[in-house]
C-alpha cells in the first residue's frame, strides 16, 4: 500500500479518518496519547476489539435497522506497519490545528 493515495479527511476526539485520493474508500483509525505508548500489545488488542464491537454494532443493529442499501459497515482490517508509519507522518502535516496535539494513531477501521 502507498500512503501517498491517502490522505486527511477528518477527525474526532477518538478516531482519525483518511480516504482515498482516488476510490471511494477510507480508514478510520483509533488515536491514542502519544505519551503514553504503555503495553502497546495490550493497546493493540484493545483497539481491535473495540473497532469489532463498531463494526458488530453496525453490521447486527444499524443495517437491520436502517436497511441494507444504507449502511455499509465496513470492516477491521490489518495494515503493513511500514505504510501505517509513513501514513502517520504524511497526515500529521495535514492535520489543521497541528500544534495543539500530541497524539499517534493505532487501530484501524476500513
Ligand atoms: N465512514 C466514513 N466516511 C467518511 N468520513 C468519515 C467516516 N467515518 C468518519 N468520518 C469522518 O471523520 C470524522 C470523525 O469521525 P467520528 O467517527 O465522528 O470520530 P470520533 O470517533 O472521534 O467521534 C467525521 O466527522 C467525518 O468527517
Ligand atoms: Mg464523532
Amino acid at each position: 500500500m502507498d500512503e501517498n493515495e491517502w490522505k486527511y479527511h477528518g477527525e474526532g476526539n477518538k478516531s482519525l479518518v483518511v480516504s482515498h485520493v482516488e476510490h471511494s474508500q477510507v480508514l478510520r483509525f483509533l488515536k491514542y496519547p502519544a505519551e503514553e505508548p504503555g503495553n502497546s500489545h495490550k493497546a493493540a488488542k484493545e483497539a481491535f476489539g473495540h473497532l469489532q464491537n463498531i463494526v458488530d454494532f453496525s453490521k447486527n443493529v444499524m443495517k437491520p435497522f436502517l436497511g441494507e442499501n444504507y449502511v455499509h459497515h465496513g470492516n477491521v482490517v490489518h495494515l503493513p506497519l511500514g505504510f501505517v508509519r509513513q501514513l502517520s507522518l504524511k497526515v500529521e502535516q495535514e492535520r489543521p490545528g497541528k500544534s495543539f496535539r500530541n497524539t499517534y494513531f493505532g487501530g484501524i477501521f476500513l
